[in-house]
C-alpha cells in the first residue's frame, strides 16, 4: 500500500488473532493498551467520533507524550479512504502554530490510522457558549484560525469542514484547526463533492458548497465557514438554523443573514460588518483572502479603525438565480 506523503507507511505484522484483540481492546472503553509496529500506545480513551471513524486520547511510548490517535473504521468505503488518505497528506504538508501536528500514520490490519499532538483543552463548540470566555478572547482565537486557514490556502490547501467542533482551544488562548478530512488540495485533486457535509452538519456551509458546485468552492468557501462560526460566537447560534436539514440548506442558500446584532443588542457594530462581509453569499464579495480576514479581526482587536470591511454587506434578499436554482432543487 502506497501513498503520498514524507512519513513512512507501515504495515503491522500483526496476526489475525491479535488484531482481532486490538479490536476488542480499541472497542471497549476500559484499561488499555495496544501496539502498533513500532510505536506502543498506552491509555487509550475515545475522545470524538465522527462519520469516518474514532479519535482516541493514547500515551505514545514512541513519541514519549500523549497524542491523538485517528482511525478510520474498519469496513470504511473507498471514498472515505481516500478523504483520509487526503487528510493525512494535508497534515504531511501543512505545519503552522495554529494547525495541529502529524506524529505518525500507517495501517493495521487494513484500517488506516495517524497520531498527531494532543491538544488539551477542549472544542471551540464548548467555548462558543461559555459565559466565562469573553468576546475579544473568541475573536482573538478565530483570528488564529484565519492565519491557519490563510497559511493552508498558500499551500494550496482547502480545508473545506471549518465549524467550531474542528477547532480545539489549549488554555483558552491557542487554537488549533483539525480535521482535515474534507480537505482539497487546489492542484491536484480529482473534484469531488462535499457530499459528507451534507450527511453531517450543514450549519457553517457556505452556498456554493450547498449547491456542490465544484468550480465555486475555493478559499473564500472556507472565508465563509470562519464568518459563520464567528457570527455564532457572537450571537450564540448560527447564521441559518431551521428545524429540518433541507431547510436550513435553503436558508444558507436564499435568506438573508439576520444581522447578529438583531439578537444580541451588545454586537460591536465593526465586528458585526466584519462578519457580514465574510458571510455574503456571493464569495467574490466575501474577503479576497483568509489572511484580509485576520487582517481586519486584529485590527479590531486593537480597537483600529477598518477600511477593509467598508460598508455593511447589503442582505435583503438572495440574486434570481440562486432562487431558480433552489426552486429546481425542491
Ligand atoms: N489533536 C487533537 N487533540 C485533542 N482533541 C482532538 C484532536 N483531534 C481531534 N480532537 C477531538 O476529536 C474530535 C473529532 O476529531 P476530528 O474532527 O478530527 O474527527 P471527525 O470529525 O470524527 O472526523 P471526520 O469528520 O473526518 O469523520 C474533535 O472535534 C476534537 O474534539
Ligand atoms: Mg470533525
Amino acid at each position: 500500500m502506497q501513498i503520498t506523503g514524507e512519513a513512512s507507511i507501515v504495515e503491522s505484522p500483526t496476526s489475525a488473532s491479535s488484531s482481532q484483540e486490538l479490536q476488542r481492546i480499541i472497542e471497549r472503553s476500559t484499561d488499555r493498551q495496544f501496539q502498533v509496529d513500532g510505536d506502543t500506545f498506552d491509555d487509550v480513551e475515545r475522545v470524538g467520533s465522527g462519520n469516518m471513524g474514532d479519535v482516541y486520547l493514547a500515551y505514545s511510548r514512541k513519541h514519549k507524550r500523549w497524542v491523538a490517535v485517528k482511525k478510520l473504521q474498519k469496513e470504511a468505503a473507498e471514498r472515505d479512504k481516500t478523504r483520509f488518505m487526503r487528510e493525512i497528506r494535508g497534515l504531511t504538508e501543512l505545519c503552522h502554530p495554529h494547525i495541529v501536528r502529524l506524529l505518525d500514520f500507517g495501517i493495521l490490519d487494513g484500517r488506516y490510522y495517524f497520531s498527531m499532538e494532543y491538544i488539551v483543552g477542549s472544542s471551540f463548540a464548548k467555548l462558543c457558549n461559555a459565559p466565562n470566555i469573553d468576546l475579544a478572547t473568541r475573536v482573538l482565537l478565530l483570528k488564529q484560525v484565519a492565519d491557519a486557514l490563510h497559511y493552508a490556502h498558500g499551500q494550496g490547501f482547502l480545508h473545506r469542514d471549518v465549524k467550531p467542533d474542528n477547532i480545539v482551544v489549549e488554555d483558552e488562548n491557542h487554537a488549533y484547526l483539525v480535521d482535515f478530512g474534507l480537505a482539497k488540495h487546489l492542484q491536484s485533486d480529482v473534484p469531488v463533492t462535499a457530499y459528507k457535509a451534507t450527511v453531517g452538519t450543514p450549519l457553517y456551509m457556505s452556498p456554493e458548497q450547498v449547491r456542490s458546485r465544484d468550480a465555486d468552492i475555493g478559499p473564500a468557501s472556507d472565508v465563509y465557514g470562519l464568518g459563520a462560526v464567528l457570527y455564532e460566537a457572537m450571537a450564540g447560534r448560527p447564521p441559518h438554523r431551521e428545524a429540518t436539514m433541507l431547510d436550513t440548506l435553503r436558508s444558507i442558500v436564499v435568506d438573508p443573514v439576520i444581522p447578529p446584532s438583531a439578537l444580541v443588542v451588545t454586537i460591536p457594530e465593526d465586528l458585526e460588518r466584519i462578519c457580514l462581509k465574510a458571510l455574503a453569499k456571493d464569495p467574490k464579495a466575501r474577503y479576497g483572502s483568509a489572511g484580509a480576514l485576520a487582517g481586519d479581526l486584529d485590527l479590531w482587536l486593537r480597537g483600529e479603525p477598518l477600511p477593509r470591511a467598508a460598508k455593511p454587506v447589503p442582505v435583503s434578499s438572495a440574486p434570481p438565480w440562486w432562487r431558480r436554482w433552489w426552486s429546481w432543487l425542491s
